[in-house]
């Protein structure tokens, strides 16, 4: 079965990133991984839904400063800790969120 793909527009759009993104009224930071890989981050975090934002190389949560390492999304003060992801892959120069969040 293929899953849902949502097209989040051009490549060029996303040249500089982290960069929001809405899905369906969620945001999202799309970040890129060192592999090369994009991938979105829920902005919201998991501690208690504070609105997640960049800062200096890390992913911030200003509520109580939480931090998320800026590719995998992994909390840096909790590691069980995570922010949910999605997919993203990449097609004739479009983006597209693949699949639900995980
Ligand atoms: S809500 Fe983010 S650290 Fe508490």
């Amino acid at each position: 079965m293929n899953e849902p793909e949502i097209e989040l527009g051009p490549l060029d759009a996303y040249m500089d990133l982290p960069a929001e993104v809405t899905i369906e009224d969620t945001p999202y930071w799309l970040v890129r991984t060192s592999e090369g890989r994009f991938r979105l981050l829920l902005a919201l975090c998991p501690h208690a839904g504070g609105d997640i934002r960049p800062m200096n190389d890390v992913l911030f949560c200003p509520l109580h400063f939480w931090t998320f390492h800026a590719e995998s999304g992994v909390c840096l003060n909790d590691p069980s800790e995570r922010l949910m992801q999605r997919n993203v892959t990449v097609k004739e120069g479009r983006l597209y969120a693949v699949g639900d969040p995980y």
